[in-house]
């Protein structure tokens, strides 16, 4: 393992099995403790006074650790402002016999300065060394203005929901509620659970919170839940020794394989407790997931909500996974990955044949979960490892093999897609399969983007078979990037059309997300699903309105 970097805090830790759950998994509570105290160090060591934690954003775990491995923890001042901060910190698993490193997690913490006395204190700038550091710093100001609008954004999108009532909200047969799922706990916080300066360690919290909110989830399905990620934990305001923590969890909705948890924590000093009137400190949601005794992924059963306060928290899950799938693809630094194939002309017929599978096996996967659904458009996504993907299904009063010959004609693209400018066929390679240029808008300021991408067509081979129009990028050696425009890549994306009847279709769309189109989501969290939705109306308009001469 290389040395650690200046500025960096490294934490590691053998796993035992008081760290771990029955199953010998590293308990997610222990792992948030060392997480807040390596952050916390990290701070600490740029700020030179005591700091504590403002909040933590969204945390995603991709790997289960267990007993016997090493965790290693690194963290990293990224970008001081006046008296906060924001860390970054990356988690590893080491496997002690095959030394294979996988890993854990990435996560961005904010600590505030506490100096003991009254001074004020302003922080100094961070040193930036490396590309990354540079990278890393630059957005580090976008994601400070993401957190601080968290609560705004939430706001504006339940306002958003609540125009269209409780439109996600369909009965069906074996949903629960969620009543038996209600958890209450307390704790007494002791000098252990403490800095020098008596206030409580925020690590300390969350990992009361994980345990409170896996007790939750526990009781929704008898399976083993696993925490997968967290909503941000913010702690609005400090906690100390001798405050009394009551804990409060209940299950808000379920979304197939996961499972959202809502924790309230309020805390009580002695005169407070006795008054019954406590302080709000925290409120986190926390997303499980669970295998049953054959370790077979579980999928959750639906919510059935009963109180207005059931419905109220029923919405406010779904809002935060938009909030969160936004979050999740848009500000977070991806090394510079070459994705895409160079075009040769004697590997023709494997490349276009690889985009148009590409395409079939990306809408074939499992996991695909509804995230939207307005009127004639639903929109699916399907979470991986590190890839987004989206699937846009639309309803078209058109022929399907109308549908197919207007949308497998990229020159046309423009008219119906606003991040679209401008699709010029660079290549004619057979009469199904077109090589385009295509350029983008300018989004945020930012250079304008281009593509050049292969599009290849194919008509259903059986009548139970879709029309295909498969789309990835390609290397073709004539376009290479220009200053003008920043090269981006599509992995892989199209359209599948189905007929319904000779006169409609379904068309659906599927992009497996790549920077490409973060940037027209940037600024509008909430509304990154609103923006597909705009598309998608206009491409159903287009199809619908389109006069039929010239088209076959
Ligand atoms: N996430 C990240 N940073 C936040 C934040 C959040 N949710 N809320 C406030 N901040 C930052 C502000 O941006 C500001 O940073 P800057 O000085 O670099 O511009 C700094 O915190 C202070 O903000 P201010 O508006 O003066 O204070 P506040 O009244 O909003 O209080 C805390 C912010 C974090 C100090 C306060 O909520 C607190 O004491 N929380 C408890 C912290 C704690 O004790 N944690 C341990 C576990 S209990
Ligand atoms: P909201 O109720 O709007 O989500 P809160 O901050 O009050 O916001 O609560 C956060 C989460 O904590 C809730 O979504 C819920 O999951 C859980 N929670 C709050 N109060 C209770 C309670 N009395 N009993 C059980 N769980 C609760």
């Amino acid at each position: 393992m290389e040395p650690p970097a200046p500025g960096e805090v490294r934490m590691s830790q053998a796993i035992r099995p008081a760290h771990a759950n029955a199953r010998g998994e590293l308990n997610a509570g222990q792992l948030l403790k060392w997480i807040d105290a390596t952050a916390c160090l990290a701070a600490e060591k740029h700020a030179g006074v005591s700091c504590v934690t403002a909040s933590v954003d969204d945390i995603q775990f991709e790997e289960t650790a267990r007993v016997g491995q090493v965790i290693t923890i690194k963290a990293k001042v990224t970008r001081a402002f006046s008296t906060s901060m924001e860390i970054s910190i990356k988690v590893t698993v080491q496997d002690t016999f095959s030394r294979t490193e996988k890993l854990v997690s990435v996560a961005f913490s904010t600590f505030v300065v506490k100096p003991a006395g009254k001074e004020k204190i302003h922080l100094k700038p961070v040193t930036l060394q490396t590309k990354k550091d540079h990278m890393e710093h630059n957005l580090a100001s976008e994601r400070r203005k993401v957190r601080l609008q968290h609560e705004d954004t939430f706001r504006n999108l339940m306002k958003e929901h609540s125009k269209f009532g409780d439109l996600f909200y369909e009965e069906a047969e074996g949903m629960v509620s969620t009543g038996d799922t209600s958890v209450q706990s307390i704790e007494l916080v002791l000098p252990p659970h403490a800095n020098h300066h008596g206030n409580t360690f925020g690590g300390q919290i969350m990992a009361w919170m994980e345990a409170v909110a896996a007790i939750s989830a526990s009781r929704l399905y008898e399976a083993h839940p696993f925490l997968k990620s967290v909503d941000m934990f913010k702690f609005r305001g400090p906690s100390t020794v001798g405050d009394r923590l009551v804990f409060s969890a209940i299950v808000n909705n379920t979304f197939q394989t996961c499972v959202e948890v809502g924790v309230r924590v309020e805390a009580f000093d002695c005169r407070e407790w006795s008054e019954g009137r406590g302080r709000h400190i925290n409120s986190a949601f926390l997303i499980y997931k669970a295998v049953d005794d054959n370790q077979e992924p579980v999928t959750f059963p639906r919510i059935k909500p009963v109180s207005k306060d059931d419905f109220r928290r029923y919405r406010g899950a779904i809002a935060r996974k938009r909030i969160r799938l936004g979050r999740k693809y848009m500000i977070s630094y991806k090394e510079e990955v070459q994705l895409c194939e160079e075009w040769d002309i004697n590997n023709q017929v494997s490349l276009s044949d690889g985009n148009v599978t590409a395409l079939k096996n990306l809408a074939a996967k499992s996991g695909w979960e509804i995230t939207s659904t307005v009127e004639k458009i639903k929109i699916y996504t399907l979470e991986e490892h590190d890839t987004l993907s989206i699937w846009v299904e639309k309803h078209v009063e058109r022929p399907a093999h109308t549908a197919y010959h207007l949308l497998s004609d990229f020159t046309k693209r423009p008219q119906w897609d606003h991040h679209y400018v401008s699709c010029k066929i660079i290549d004619r390679v057979s009469e199904d399969d077109q090589i385009y240029h295509i350029t983008c808008p300018t989004v945020n300021e930012d250079k304008p983007k281009d593509l050049v991408v292969l599009v290849s067509r194919r008509r259903p081979l059986k009548d139970d078979n879709a029309f295909t129009v498969a789309v990835k990028s390609v290397i073709l050696p004539s376009v290479p990037p220009s200053p003008q425009y920043m090269r981006s890549e599509i992995i892989c994306a199209g359209f599948l059309i189905h007929a319904t009847d000779s006169n409609s279709c379904i068309v659906s769309y599927f992009n497996q997300i790549s920077d490409s189109i973060f940037p027209y989501f940037a600024g509008n969290l909430g509304g990154w699903s609103k923006s597909i939705e705009n598309t998608a109306a206009s491409c159903i308009q287009f199809i619908e309105t389109t006069p039929s001469d010239g088209v076959i």
